[in-house]
Protein backbone atom coordinates (compact mmCIF):
# COMPACT_ATOMS: atom_id res chain seq x y z
CA UNK A 1 0.00 0.00 0.00
CA UNK A 2 1.15 3.52 -1.10
CA UNK A 3 2.96 5.59 2.31
CA UNK A 4 3.49 2.26 4.07
CA UNK A 5 6.58 1.13 5.33
CA UNK A 6 8.17 -2.62 4.07
CA UNK A 7 9.75 -4.47 6.78
CA UNK A 8 11.98 -7.48 5.90
CA UNK A 9 13.06 -9.92 7.71
CA UNK A 10 17.24 -10.97 6.35
CA UNK A 11 18.45 -14.49 7.53
CA UNK A 12 22.22 -14.83 7.17
CA UNK A 13 23.85 -18.03 7.70
CA UNK A 14 26.42 -18.17 5.13
CA UNK A 15 29.78 -18.82 7.10
CA UNK A 16 29.99 -18.48 10.99
CA UNK A 17 27.05 -16.15 11.86
CA UNK A 18 23.79 -17.00 12.41
CA UNK A 19 21.74 -13.67 11.46
CA UNK A 20 18.75 -12.07 11.19
CA UNK A 21 17.23 -8.66 11.14
CA UNK A 22 13.94 -7.19 10.64
CA UNK A 23 14.55 -3.72 8.25
CA UNK A 24 12.29 -1.23 7.46
CA UNK A 25 12.68 0.44 3.75
CA UNK A 26 16.14 -1.02 3.29
CA UNK A 27 17.65 1.41 5.75
CA UNK A 28 16.01 1.53 9.28
CA UNK A 29 16.75 -1.03 10.75
CA UNK A 30 14.53 -2.30 13.69
CA UNK A 31 16.45 -5.09 14.86
CA UNK A 32 19.50 -6.86 13.97
CA UNK A 33 20.66 -10.28 16.09
CA UNK A 34 23.88 -11.77 15.41
CA UNK A 35 25.11 -15.08 17.31
CA UNK A 36 28.70 -15.77 16.51
CA UNK A 37 30.32 -19.19 16.43
CA UNK A 38 33.72 -17.80 16.97
CA UNK A 39 34.17 -19.71 20.11
CA UNK A 40 32.95 -23.02 18.30
CA UNK A 41 35.58 -23.07 15.66
CA UNK A 42 39.05 -21.40 17.70
CA UNK A 43 40.33 -24.38 18.83
CA UNK A 44 40.62 -25.39 15.05
CA UNK A 45 41.91 -22.15 13.61
CA UNK A 46 39.20 -21.93 11.66
CA UNK A 47 35.90 -22.55 10.54
CA UNK A 48 34.86 -25.93 10.82
CA UNK A 49 31.98 -26.63 8.09
CA UNK A 50 30.04 -29.35 9.83
CA UNK A 51 30.16 -27.28 13.51
CA UNK A 52 28.76 -24.48 11.91
CA UNK A 53 25.86 -26.19 9.92
CA UNK A 54 24.49 -27.83 13.60
CA UNK A 55 25.47 -24.62 15.33
CA UNK A 56 23.40 -22.74 12.35
CA UNK A 57 20.40 -25.47 13.34
CA UNK A 58 20.48 -24.89 17.12
CA UNK A 59 20.30 -21.47 16.46
CA UNK A 60 18.63 -19.89 14.05
CA UNK A 61 14.85 -20.02 15.08
CA UNK A 62 15.81 -18.23 18.30
CA UNK A 63 17.34 -15.39 16.67
CA UNK A 64 14.78 -15.32 14.29
CA UNK A 65 12.82 -15.10 17.32
CA UNK A 66 14.76 -12.15 18.83
CA UNK A 67 14.99 -10.12 15.75
CA UNK A 68 11.04 -10.08 15.71
CA UNK A 69 10.55 -9.64 19.12
CA UNK A 70 13.06 -6.42 19.09
CA UNK A 71 11.51 -5.15 16.15
CA UNK A 72 8.44 -5.24 17.99
CA UNK A 73 6.64 -6.54 14.95
CA UNK A 74 4.39 -9.42 14.41
CA UNK A 75 4.91 -11.63 11.36
CA UNK A 76 1.77 -10.35 9.85
CA UNK A 77 3.65 -6.61 9.49
CA UNK A 78 6.36 -8.83 7.46
CA UNK A 79 6.39 -7.81 3.61
CA UNK A 80 8.75 -10.70 2.78
CA UNK A 81 11.44 -12.97 4.05
CA UNK A 82 14.93 -12.32 2.32
CA UNK A 83 17.96 -14.59 3.17
CA UNK A 84 21.31 -15.02 1.88
CA UNK A 85 21.63 -18.43 -0.21
CA UNK A 86 24.96 -17.59 -2.12
CA UNK A 87 27.98 -17.68 -1.73
CA UNK A 88 29.04 -19.48 1.22
CA UNK A 89 29.32 -22.92 3.12
CA UNK A 90 26.69 -24.96 1.06
CA UNK A 91 25.73 -26.62 4.01
CA UNK A 92 25.72 -23.72 6.50
CA UNK A 93 23.58 -21.67 4.18
CA UNK A 94 21.26 -24.73 3.69
CA UNK A 95 20.60 -24.04 7.45
CA UNK A 96 18.86 -20.45 6.30
CA UNK A 97 17.73 -20.71 2.86
CA UNK A 98 15.32 -23.76 4.62
CA UNK A 99 14.01 -21.62 7.43
CA UNK A 100 13.72 -18.93 4.81
CA UNK A 101 11.27 -20.83 3.16
CA UNK A 102 9.32 -22.22 5.84
CA UNK A 103 8.68 -19.06 7.50
CA UNK A 104 7.93 -17.57 3.79
CA UNK A 105 5.50 -20.76 3.18
CA UNK A 106 4.28 -20.86 7.07
CA UNK A 107 3.22 -16.66 7.10
CA UNK A 108 2.31 -16.81 3.56
CA UNK A 109 4.73 -13.81 2.45
CA UNK A 110 7.14 -13.51 -0.70
CA UNK A 111 10.68 -15.46 -0.50
CA UNK A 112 13.75 -12.71 -1.57
CA UNK A 113 17.45 -14.45 -2.55
CA UNK A 114 20.08 -12.39 -1.85
CA UNK A 115 24.02 -12.60 -2.34
CA UNK A 116 25.95 -12.24 0.36
CA UNK A 117 28.74 -10.45 -0.83
CA UNK A 118 26.40 -7.70 -2.14
CA UNK A 119 24.44 -7.55 0.38
CA UNK A 120 27.77 -6.55 2.22
CA UNK A 121 27.98 -3.22 0.39
CA UNK A 122 24.84 -2.64 1.51
CA UNK A 123 26.01 -2.45 4.76
CA UNK A 124 28.62 0.91 3.63
CA UNK A 125 25.00 2.67 2.11
CA UNK A 126 22.73 2.16 5.15
CA UNK A 127 23.64 5.67 6.64
CA UNK A 128 23.87 7.33 3.56
CA UNK A 129 21.53 10.33 2.26
CA UNK A 130 22.53 10.00 -1.33
CA UNK A 131 25.04 8.58 -3.11
CA UNK A 132 27.11 10.84 -5.79
CA UNK A 133 27.50 7.89 -8.67
CA UNK A 134 29.53 6.74 -10.30
CA UNK A 135 30.96 4.59 -7.40
CA UNK A 136 33.49 2.30 -6.67
CA UNK A 137 32.89 -0.86 -4.22
CA UNK A 138 35.15 -2.68 -2.12
CA UNK A 139 34.16 -5.87 -0.79
CA UNK A 140 36.62 -7.21 1.42
CA UNK A 141 36.16 -9.99 3.30
CA UNK A 142 36.97 -13.66 4.76
CA UNK A 143 36.33 -14.84 1.47
CA UNK A 144 35.90 -12.20 -1.26
CA UNK A 145 37.98 -9.41 -2.18
CA UNK A 146 35.87 -7.32 -5.22
CA UNK A 147 36.04 -4.05 -6.77
CA UNK A 148 32.25 -3.27 -8.57
CA UNK A 149 31.65 -0.85 -10.13
CA UNK A 150 28.22 0.00 -8.33
CA UNK A 151 25.36 1.87 -10.32
CA UNK A 152 22.63 0.84 -8.20
CA UNK A 153 22.00 -2.03 -5.47
CA UNK A 154 21.23 -4.18 -7.72
CA UNK A 155 23.59 -3.13 -10.56
CA UNK A 156 27.19 -4.10 -9.87
CA UNK A 157 29.72 -4.87 -12.58
CA UNK A 158 32.81 -6.95 -11.15
CA UNK A 159 35.89 -5.02 -11.89
CA UNK A 160 38.32 -6.86 -9.96
CA UNK A 161 38.50 -10.22 -7.99
CA UNK A 162 41.38 -11.75 -6.09
CA UNK A 163 42.93 -14.45 -7.83
CA UNK A 164 43.58 -16.78 -4.68
CA UNK A 165 43.58 -15.79 -0.82
CA UNK A 166 40.97 -13.28 0.08
CA UNK A 167 42.41 -10.33 2.08
CA UNK A 168 40.51 -11.57 5.16
CA UNK A 169 41.77 -14.96 4.89
CA UNK A 170 45.37 -14.02 4.20
CA UNK A 171 44.95 -11.88 7.46
CA UNK A 172 43.91 -15.30 9.03
CA UNK A 173 46.62 -17.30 7.84
CA UNK A 174 49.32 -14.97 8.58
CA UNK A 175 47.91 -14.45 11.92
CA UNK A 176 47.99 -18.53 12.23
CA UNK A 177 51.86 -18.29 10.92
CA UNK A 178 52.54 -15.47 13.92
CA UNK A 179 50.89 -17.69 16.72
CA UNK A 180 47.57 -15.17 17.03
CA UNK A 181 44.13 -16.39 17.89
CA UNK A 182 41.87 -16.96 15.54
CA UNK A 183 40.25 -14.91 13.83
CA UNK A 184 43.13 -13.58 12.62
CA UNK A 185 42.52 -9.88 11.03
CA UNK A 186 41.85 -8.04 14.66
CA UNK A 187 44.48 -10.17 16.49
CA UNK A 188 46.68 -8.63 13.52
CA UNK A 189 45.15 -5.23 13.89
CA UNK A 190 45.51 -5.34 17.78
CA UNK A 191 49.25 -6.46 17.71
CA UNK A 192 50.28 -3.97 14.54
CA UNK A 193 49.44 -0.75 16.87
CA UNK A 194 52.69 -1.96 18.57
CA UNK A 195 54.88 -2.45 15.53
CA UNK A 196 56.80 -0.70 12.69
CA UNK A 197 55.28 -1.11 9.44
CA UNK A 198 58.46 -0.27 7.94
CA UNK A 199 60.36 -3.07 9.69
CA UNK A 200 59.99 -5.51 6.49
CA UNK A 201 59.33 -4.99 3.23
CA UNK A 202 56.62 -7.40 2.17
CA UNK A 203 55.41 -8.29 -1.47
CA UNK A 204 53.02 -6.04 -2.88
CA UNK A 205 51.51 -7.59 -5.68
CA UNK A 206 50.37 -5.10 -8.28
CA UNK A 207 49.84 -7.66 -11.44
CA UNK A 208 50.40 -5.85 -14.89
CA UNK A 209 49.98 -1.97 -14.86
CA UNK A 210 45.94 -2.37 -15.16
CA UNK A 211 44.75 -5.10 -13.57
CA UNK A 212 41.99 -4.52 -11.03
CA UNK A 213 42.69 -8.35 -9.64
CA UNK A 214 44.33 -9.44 -6.46
CA UNK A 215 46.95 -11.67 -5.05
CA UNK A 216 47.52 -12.23 -1.78
CA UNK A 217 49.24 -15.50 -1.75
CA UNK A 218 52.45 -14.49 -2.28
CA UNK A 219 52.15 -12.30 0.71
CA UNK A 220 51.32 -14.87 2.88
CA UNK A 221 54.18 -17.21 2.18
CA UNK A 222 56.69 -14.53 2.39
CA UNK A 223 55.33 -14.48 6.25
CA UNK A 224 55.92 -17.73 5.76
CA UNK A 225 58.96 -17.75 4.47
CA UNK A 226 60.16 -14.88 7.25
CA UNK A 227 59.54 -17.05 10.19
CA UNK A 228 61.05 -20.29 8.79
CA UNK A 229 63.55 -19.52 6.39
CA UNK A 230 63.63 -19.37 2.38
CA UNK A 231 64.06 -23.20 2.55
CA UNK A 232 61.18 -23.97 4.58
CA UNK A 233 63.73 -26.37 6.77
CA UNK A 234 63.33 -24.27 9.89
CA UNK A 235 61.29 -24.90 12.49
CA UNK A 236 58.43 -21.91 12.54
CA UNK A 237 60.43 -19.16 15.06
CA UNK A 238 57.58 -17.22 15.80
CA UNK A 239 57.20 -18.89 18.79
CA UNK A 240 60.82 -17.74 20.36
CA UNK A 241 59.72 -14.61 19.28
CA UNK A 242 59.61 -11.65 20.84
CA UNK A 243 56.32 -9.65 21.32
CA UNK A 244 58.25 -6.22 19.15
CA UNK A 245 59.26 -8.66 16.29
CA UNK A 246 55.88 -10.23 16.21
CA UNK A 247 54.14 -6.48 16.11
CA UNK A 248 56.77 -6.01 13.25
CA UNK A 249 55.81 -8.62 11.48
CA UNK A 250 52.12 -8.16 11.91
CA UNK A 251 52.36 -4.09 11.05
CA UNK A 252 54.46 -4.74 8.09
CA UNK A 253 52.18 -7.21 6.54
CA UNK A 254 49.04 -4.98 7.66
CA UNK A 255 50.84 -2.17 5.68
CA UNK A 256 51.56 -4.49 2.37
CA UNK A 257 47.86 -5.63 2.43
CA UNK A 258 46.61 -2.00 3.11
CA UNK A 259 48.87 -0.60 -0.10
CA UNK A 260 47.65 -3.35 -2.03
CA UNK A 261 43.98 -2.60 -1.58
CA UNK A 262 43.70 1.30 -1.42
CA UNK A 263 46.19 0.96 -4.77
CA UNK A 264 43.74 -1.27 -6.71
CA UNK A 265 40.82 1.14 -4.97
CA UNK A 266 42.47 3.83 -6.22
CA UNK A 267 42.90 2.55 -9.77
CA UNK A 268 39.31 1.23 -10.77
CA UNK A 269 37.62 4.67 -9.24
CA UNK A 270 40.46 6.41 -11.95
CA UNK A 271 38.95 3.76 -14.55
CA UNK A 272 35.40 4.63 -14.43
CA UNK A 273 35.73 8.41 -13.41
CA UNK A 274 34.09 7.33 -9.69
CA UNK A 275 33.00 10.11 -7.50
CA UNK A 276 32.31 8.08 -4.86
CA UNK A 277 34.29 4.87 -3.05
CA UNK A 278 32.11 2.33 -0.88
CA UNK A 279 34.06 0.04 1.74
CA UNK A 280 32.27 -2.83 3.66
CA UNK A 281 33.31 -6.83 4.48
CA UNK A 282 34.80 -7.96 7.84
CA UNK A 283 38.30 -6.24 7.19
CA UNK A 284 36.42 -2.98 6.21
CA UNK A 285 36.60 -3.04 10.54
CA UNK A 286 40.42 -2.46 10.08
CA UNK A 287 41.31 1.03 11.35
CA UNK A 288 44.35 1.14 9.73
CA UNK A 289 42.55 0.29 6.27
CA UNK A 290 40.05 3.06 7.16
CA UNK A 291 42.67 5.74 7.41
CA UNK A 292 44.40 5.09 4.81
CA UNK A 293 40.90 4.74 2.43
CA UNK A 294 40.54 8.13 3.82
CA UNK A 295 43.99 9.45 2.98
CA UNK A 296 44.01 8.05 -0.67
CA UNK A 297 40.04 9.43 -0.76
CA UNK A 298 40.67 13.18 0.32
CA UNK A 299 43.60 13.52 -2.21
CA UNK A 300 41.65 11.99 -5.13
CA UNK A 301 38.51 14.39 -3.88
CA UNK A 302 36.13 11.24 -3.55
CA UNK A 303 33.36 10.97 -0.75
CA UNK A 304 34.16 7.27 0.89
CA UNK A 305 31.33 5.62 2.38
CA UNK A 306 32.39 2.96 5.08
CA UNK A 307 30.22 0.21 7.17
CA UNK A 308 29.88 0.66 10.51
CA UNK A 309 32.17 -1.58 12.04
CA UNK A 310 29.31 -3.66 13.78
CA UNK A 311 27.57 -3.85 10.46
CA UNK A 312 31.46 -4.80 8.44
CA UNK A 313 31.45 -8.19 9.67
CA UNK A 314 28.45 -10.60 8.77
CA UNK A 315 24.81 -9.54 9.57
CA UNK A 316 21.53 -10.13 8.23
CA UNK A 317 20.36 -5.86 8.31
CA UNK A 318 22.41 -5.68 5.10
CA UNK A 319 20.44 -8.97 3.71
CA UNK A 320 17.00 -7.44 4.48
CA UNK A 321 18.48 -4.07 3.32
CA UNK A 322 19.06 -5.34 -0.29
CA UNK A 323 16.08 -7.24 -0.60
CA UNK A 324 14.10 -4.15 -0.21
CA UNK A 325 15.45 -3.32 -3.72
CA UNK A 326 14.89 -6.73 -5.07
CA UNK A 327 11.14 -6.48 -3.10
CA UNK A 328 10.69 -3.56 -4.85
CA UNK A 329 12.36 -4.10 -8.37
CA UNK A 330 9.75 -7.63 -8.05
CA UNK A 331 12.81 -9.72 -8.13
CA UNK A 332 11.24 -12.60 -5.76
CA UNK A 333 12.65 -16.26 -5.11
CA UNK A 334 10.90 -19.24 -6.27
CA UNK A 335 10.25 -22.25 -2.98
CA UNK A 336 12.99 -24.18 -4.62
CA UNK A 337 15.72 -22.11 -3.98
CA UNK A 338 18.84 -23.94 -2.70
CA UNK A 339 21.87 -22.77 -1.61
CA UNK A 340 24.76 -22.22 -4.16
CA UNK A 341 28.11 -22.12 -2.68
CA UNK A 342 29.41 -19.76 -5.29
CA UNK A 343 28.30 -16.62 -6.76
CA UNK A 344 26.14 -16.53 -10.01
O1 LIG B 1 32.71 -10.33 6.26
P1 LIG B 1 33.14 -11.36 7.24
O2 LIG B 1 32.55 -11.33 8.61
O3 LIG B 1 32.87 -12.81 6.71
C1 LIG B 1 32.98 -13.21 5.38
O4 LIG B 1 32.02 -12.97 4.61
O5 LIG B 1 34.07 -13.74 5.07
O6 LIG B 1 34.73 -11.24 7.29
C2 LIG B 1 35.51 -12.03 8.13
C3 LIG B 1 36.96 -11.70 7.86
C4 LIG B 1 37.94 -12.60 8.59
O7 LIG B 1 38.91 -13.06 7.68
C5 LIG B 1 38.54 -11.67 9.65
O8 LIG B 1 39.86 -12.03 10.00
C6 LIG B 1 38.47 -10.35 8.93
O9 LIG B 1 37.24 -10.35 8.26
N1 LIG B 1 38.54 -9.22 9.87
C7 LIG B 1 39.53 -8.32 9.91
C8 LIG B 1 39.26 -7.46 11.01
N2 LIG B 1 38.09 -7.86 11.58
C9 LIG B 1 37.65 -8.94 10.88
N3 LIG B 1 40.62 -8.17 9.13
C10 LIG B 1 41.46 -7.15 9.43
N4 LIG B 1 41.29 -6.33 10.48
C11 LIG B 1 40.21 -6.43 11.28
N5 LIG B 1 40.04 -5.59 12.31
ZN1 LIG C 1 30.60 -11.87 4.72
Amino acid sequence: MAGQDIHILGIETSCDETAAAVVANGRLIKSSIVASQTKLHECYGGVVPEIASRAHVEKILPVVQEAIRQAQIGPEQIDAVAVANQPGLAIALMVGVTAAKTLAFAWGKPLIAVNHVHAHLQSAILEADSIDLPAVALIVSGGHTNLYDAESALDLRLMGRTIDDAAGEAFDKAASVLGLPYPGGPSIEKIAGEGNPRAIRFPRSLMTNDSLDFSFSGLKTAVLYHCRGQDMKGANRAASMSRQEIADIAASFQAAVIEVLVRKTRRAARQIGAKTVLMGGGVACNGALRDAMEVMCKKERLTLLVAPKRFCTDNAAMVASLAYYKYKAGQFAEMTLEPKATSD
